[in-house]
């Protein structure tokens, strides 16, 4: 599974809502966070962590980030290094003597690669140093002080480490491809024409201003009319029938625009029969927090409740009614959708202040009490929902299959037929894969009709708000609860560019993609990433012979579900990046309007949430893929059995396809090997070779592995250690691979006083650098299965004793444990 942050089709309620969480998929998921809120993904992937850039989605939010150009970033560094190694220099004459770092071993007349690019490798790398620190102890620091100082976290972001800095160069590469005006062929003028029709309605910020908040106002009040029905005298008595009909219009209407509430829907594979079928799943709703855990929290419950405050206060209807007088402009508001315009009475509490009809309704007041209806009923939302970590980690509790009645029987407050028709699936289910079944009843037991049609605007305001102008009210309080929620400073902005080429990838990242890939994945990048992968497949292979917890029948199998691990590198085939016609027909109903960046957003969510829909009933598309070509991360697709690596990290410091092998092998084969384990771990080993769920290992061997696994919880609990088990795997690869080549893919680099193994392990620990605020780190903990990044680095390399044996640790050196401390799960 990805555990990282792609996940999962891009469905566009994924993109939509990472403001929400998302909606668990079966089982794993996986989520991020980003702006405000971390997705969850969906099932079923694990990628390298969760959180950073999109998967494909996410990224509303509203986390900006200030662009470098990759060439700026390369001077830059370039310039650092070269002060860095002056300091390096020094502190080697000075403390040397208290660091175990050998000499190298190579014969003296051995010379090093002198061509630019080595020299700028070797830059890079001295530059990322610090060599005051001891790397027996602290690996991470002594790999990354260097880096990590050069680095300081910017005001505007949560976080910041090597994941986010190459995703900062791919957009600049982007926002290059759409600068330029090259004219190539008729189809792919009209997709660049459509790229920067998107980019430049994110950038102008004067319409922006000008629209102001007219498009949420427009999209709330949508929600009120259908949840309303054609009553207009709220103080009238609704028929029970009435209430079923608005809350199911109002809710599919919600949904179909890629925005949570209430509750889910998902399509994906059926694991426990058939894993390329593909089924409906429905699961809890991503919440206006990142977890559960955060509605227990009395300081964060403050701010939230004050943000939705201020967001139902400027969508009520007065407001509307405001700007509907100020918005003579007809751009400002859909013809289209003219017959919900004017607004209906909103909000609903009526009822009380009818009764001294001439008072003037306090709003504030009004607002203020129905903001803490709805965190209280999103807290009961919350409390109802499955813990993430059994929704991410535990595919057989998660996959729950009955028949379609006993879900509709169940949450009667909501007419599936007509819900279902909204999406018009090509199928009708019959049945439904459940994640967690006591959800439903719960959901059922507490939705009450006083709150729900303000929890439905609140849930759209908050997932919406991003895409207004930055000065409106609704803009500024959504970022408000990002900030809580992420450190980030206040009112700190980052830029504007960064921002929307953000946008444009998450949008329209398969066509992004495709200049992109032509940009930067060319002559044997995809070959030659390919082979790190399948070498480390192999060495993963030629080490089940030696894993003591392994017995011999279940070796065999998991070799051959090795054997069968598809293997995706660069770009998908679906759309087909090559072909400019797939790529126009997969994104013909995303809108790029220069002057409407709202409504392009949402039609891109309506377009993903129609491609889910359809995919109903139908066999797993091979070649599609839940990340986008330019995306900084990689994932593990359990059902499917397949791992994915987009070319946006198949680059430096990742890879590059001239670097020596014990760089790219402690790098990128490392994320490889991660991926592949995943494979394996306590969730990937109960699916089969197909994907299937399904118990494959003997008994003996699935206890030999919770002993293993145990030994990791212990060790995480006093130490926060990772799973170790990708580097080893990659630094067999490497060496198995040594061992045969002609040293062209060997070359030394100038000016490195280390030796090929010690250079693979710091190529490795550079890769975990990042900066990250204490409430970032928070959220991360809670919602990313994998362990913050020092751990990853320190516990890593301490359970292996290849590492201690490079760097020449000594006995008692904190990541040189005695064997017996050391848990080794993939030897
Ligand atoms: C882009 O193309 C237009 C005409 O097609 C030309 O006038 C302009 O100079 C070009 N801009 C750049 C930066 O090449
Ligand atoms: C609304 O009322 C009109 C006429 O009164 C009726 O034809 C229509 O079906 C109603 N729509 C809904 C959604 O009830
Ligand atoms: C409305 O209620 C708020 C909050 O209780 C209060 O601060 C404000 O003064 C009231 N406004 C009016 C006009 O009564
Ligand atoms: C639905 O299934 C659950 C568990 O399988 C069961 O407890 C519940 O009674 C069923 N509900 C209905 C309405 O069939
Ligand atoms: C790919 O790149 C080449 C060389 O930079 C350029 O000539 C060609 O037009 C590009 N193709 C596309 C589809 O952008
Ligand atoms: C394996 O364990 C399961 C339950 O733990 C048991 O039902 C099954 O019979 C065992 N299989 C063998 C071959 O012992
Ligand atoms: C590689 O280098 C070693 C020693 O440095 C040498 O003995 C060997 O012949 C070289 N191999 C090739 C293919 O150049």
């Amino acid at each position: 599974m990805k555990e990282t942050n792609g996940n999962q089709s891009p469905s566009f309620s994924e993109r939509i809502n990472s403001i929400a969480q998302e909606p668990l998929t079966p089982l794993t998921k996986i989520l991020l966070v980003l702006g405000l809120v971390l997705l969850l993904t969906s099932s079923v992937f694990i990628g390298l962590f969760a959180g950073a850039q999109h998967r494909l989605g996410l990224g509303h939010g509203g986390e900006d980030h200030k662009h470098t150009a990759t060439t700026t970033a390369t001077l830059t560094t370039t310039r650092t290094s070269t002060i860095l190694s002056t300091s390096t220099f020094i502190s080697t004459t000075t403390v040397a003597t208290s660091l175990p770092i050998p000499e190298p071993t190579k014969s003296p007349e051995e010379t090093p690669c002198l061509e630019p690019r080595c020299v700028i490798l070797s830059a890079s790398i001295l530059s990322s140093l610090d060599t005051s620190q001891d790397p027996c102890e602290n690996f991470y620091d002594f790999a990354n002080g260097g880096w990590l100082k050069s680095h300081p976290l910017p005001a505007d972001k949560g976080s910041f480490g090597t994941f986010e800095a190459l995703s900062q160069e791919n957009k600049q590469i982007v926002k290059d491809i759409l600068g330029s005006n090259s004219s190539v062929s008729p189809l792919d003028d009209e997709i660049l024409s459509k790229l920067r029709g998107f980019y430049s309605s994110c950038m102008d910020e004067s319409t922006l201003d000008d629209i102001g908040i007219a498009p949420l106002l427009h999209f709330a009040n949508t929600i009120r009319k259908l949840y309303k029905g054609n009553d207009t005298d709220i103080t009238a008595t609704l028929e029970t029938g009435d209430i079923v009909r608005g809350l199911t219009a109002a809710v599919a209407f919600l949904h179909s625009r890629g925005i949570e509430g209430l509750f889910s829907f998902d399509v994906d594979g059926d694991v426990g029969v058939d894993p390329n079928h593909l089924v409906l799943w429905f699961s809890q709703p991503g919440l206006g927090l990142p977890s559960k855990e955060y509605f227990e929290e009395e300081s964060i419950l403050d701010v939230y409740r004050s943000v939705l405050q201020r967001l139902l206060l400027t969508l009520s209807e007065e407001a509307e009614e405001e700007v509907q007088q100020l918005s003579s402009s007809p751009a400002l508001v859909d013809n289209e959708d003219a017959n919900v315009w004017p607004p209906w009475p909103w909000p609903p509490w009526g009822g009380d202040d009818s009764d001294d009809g001439d008072e003037p309704v306090n709003r504030t007041l009004e607002a203020q009490k129905l903001a803490k209806k709805v965190v209280e009923f999103e807290s009961r939302i919350a409390q109802a929902s499955l813990d993430l970590d059994v929704l991410q980690q535990d595919p057989i509790a998660t996959y729950n299959p009955v028949p379609l009645s006993n879900l509709t029987q169940t949450i009667i407050q909501i007419h599936f037929p007509t819900y279902f028709s909204t999406f018009t699936p090509r199928s009708y289910p019959d049945r439904v894969v459940m994640t967690y079944p006591a959800y439903a009843q719960s959901l059922s037991d507490i939705l009450s009709t006083d709150v729900v049609e303000a929890y439905l605007i609140a849930r759209a305001a908050l997932t919406l708000s991003p895409y207004l102008s930055q000065n409106t009210e609704a803009w500024k309080a959504q970022r408000t609860l990002v900030e809580a929620l992420t450190g980030i400073k206040k009112g700190a902005v980052g830029d504007r560019a960064e921002y929307c080429i953000g946008q444009v990838e998450e949008n329209l990242g398969f066509a992004a993609g495709r200049y992109f890939v032509n940009k930067t994945f060319g002559g044997d990048s995809r070959e030659k990433g390919t082979k790190v992968i399948t070498d480390i497949v192999e060495s993963f292979k030629a080490s089940l012979e030696r894993i003591d917890w392994m017995d011999e029948e279940s070796a065999k199998l998991a070799a051959g579900k090795a054997d069968a691990i598809r293997v995706k590198v660069g770009f998908p085939l679906s759309p087909d990046t090559r072909d400019p016609g797939s790529i126009t027909r997969y994104y013909s109903d995303v809108k790029a309007d220069k002057k409407r960046f709202f409504e392009n957003v949402v039609s891109s969510a309506t377009s993903q949430t129609f491609k889910k829909w359809l995919q109903l009933g139908r066999a797993r598309d091979p070649e599609a893929w839940e990340m986008f070509p330019s995306t900084v991360n990689a994932y593990f697709n359990p059902p499917a059995n397949e791992i994915v690596f987009p070319a946006g990290i198949l680059r430096p410091p990742f890879f590059s396809q001239e670097w020596p092998a014990y760089i790219s092998y402690g790098s990128f084969g490392h994320v490889a090997a991660h991926e592949l384990t995943h494979a394996f771990d306590s969730a990937g080993r109960l699916y089969n070779q197909e994907g299937k769920l399904e118990q494959w290992w003997t008994n003996s061997t699935s206890e030999g592995f919770k002993v293993k696994q145990s030994c990791i919880v212990e060790q995480y609990s006093s130490y926060y250690i990772d799973d170790g088990k990708g580097l080893i795997q990659a630094y067999r690869a490497w060496k198995a691979r040594q061992d045969l080549s002609d040293n062209t893919t060997e070359y030394l680099l100038p000016g490195l006083k280390f030796t090929r193994e010690q250079l693979f392990f710091i190529s490795f620990a550079r890769i975990w650098a990042r900066a990250i605020k204490p409430a970032a780190a928070v959220q991360r903990i809670r919602t990313d299965p994998h362990s913050p990044n020092r751990f990853r680095v320190d516990g890593t390399v301490s359970n292996i004793p290849e590492f201690a044996k490079a760097f020449k640790c000594s006995k008692g050196a904190k990541l040189n444990p005695p064997n017996g401390d050391r848990c080794i799960f993939w030897s």
